[in-house]
């Protein structure tokens, strides 16, 4: 990556300002950012300094999107010099950005890096009819169709030194050039015919499109017609208690009504305020039946009649 900076003095414009088009659009798209958020606009008003100045940034288009953002300087240069989009020099009428990294250099960027060296000169160098200047740049994420170039807005891919050639040529005589794959490429396609998911079964649903057939069968199911008699036939044949099924267990219940049915003693309030103590909660303690002493208490009695009598 080259050091980023700012062309040299000698070429700078003396003044930038927006022509009356692109200041009514800054406007528009100042007015999208709340109050003292308008700092946020300043990567597309760049985009448009750049645009309306034959696509490089000089010094006074920075200070003049930085004064209409009231933004500092300093930080507006930041944003120019920090991404690689904003050109800080002049560039060709027809910018070429040339991908150099690993799957277009296996695919034969060298080629391609060849070509611009003989037909357009050093990098950053602009032709002597202004309309070439080329620049190794990293991926630009169409490594699928390696190796290619960006030229200005367009990408062109799958080149070959022959057809990079003809397509410098084409552009610098004004005729119509192809955008994308120059092999005839739709998208990432594979070159020539397919070589995997060949399989037909893959698409038949016999395979990974099983859930597919399944859930066609249920939706045709859900449209077919109800059939009513069907339904009816096998009401009659099966009914439905009205209510809930004998066969149910009953609940288990614990009231003292239940458990006086049941002959046990109702439970007492100190045994109800003891249950939360689990100190004091005998959990083993045998049910009595109604009326019947726990063994301890009644032979406490008997001793102290006992006593009485002695
Ligand atoms: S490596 Fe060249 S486009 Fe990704």
């Amino acid at each position: 990556m080259a050091v980023r900076r700012l062309a040299s003095e000698a070429i700078q414009p003396a003044s930038f300002a927006f022509d009356a088009e692109n200041l009514a659009w800054a406007k528009t798209v100042i007015a999208r950012y709340p109050e003292g958020r308008q700092a946020s606009a300043v990567i597309p008003l760049l985009w448009r300094a750049q645009e309306q100045h034959d696509y490089w940034l000089p010094k006074a288009a920075i200070e003049y999107v930085a004064e209409m953002l009231g933004m500092a300087y300093i930080r507006v240069l930041e944003v120019a010099t920090f991404y690689t989009m904003f050109n800080l020099e002049p560039v060709g009428r027809f910018f070429v950005q040339l991908c150099g990294t690993t799957p277009c250099r296996l695919r034969g960027a060298d080629d391609i890096i060849k070509v611009c060296h003989d037909r357009i000169g050093d990098q950053r160098h602009v032709t002597a009819d202004g309309n070439f200047s080329w620049l190794e740049v990293e991926c630009l994420g169409a490594c699928c169709n390696a190796p290619m170039v960006q030229i200005n807005n367009d990408y062109y891919e799958d080149l070959t030194a022959e057809n990079f050639t003809k397509l410098l040529d084409d552009l610098a005589a004004g005729r119509p050039v192809k955008k994308g794959s120059q092999i005839g490429r739709t998208a990432s396609e594979p070159v020539g015919e397919l070589t995997t998911l060949t399989d037909a079964s893959l698409y038949d649903g016999s395979v990974v499109g099983a859930w597919r057939k399944r859930f066609e069968e249920e939706a045709a199911k859900a449209e077919a017609p109800v059939d009513t008699q069907a339904i009816a036939a096998q009401a009659a044949a099966e009914p439905k208690p009205a209510k809930p099924s004998s066969a149910r267990p009953e609940q288990a219940s614990d009231t003292p009504a239940h458990r006086v049915a049941a002959g046990k003693a109702p439970v007492s309030k100190a045994k109800k305020a003891g249950a939360a103590d689990k100190n004091k909660t005998d959990a083993t303690a045998p049910e009595l039946p109604l009326g019947e002493e726990p063994k301890k208490t009644a032979r406490k009695k008997a001793e102290k009649a006992d006593e009485s009598k002695g």
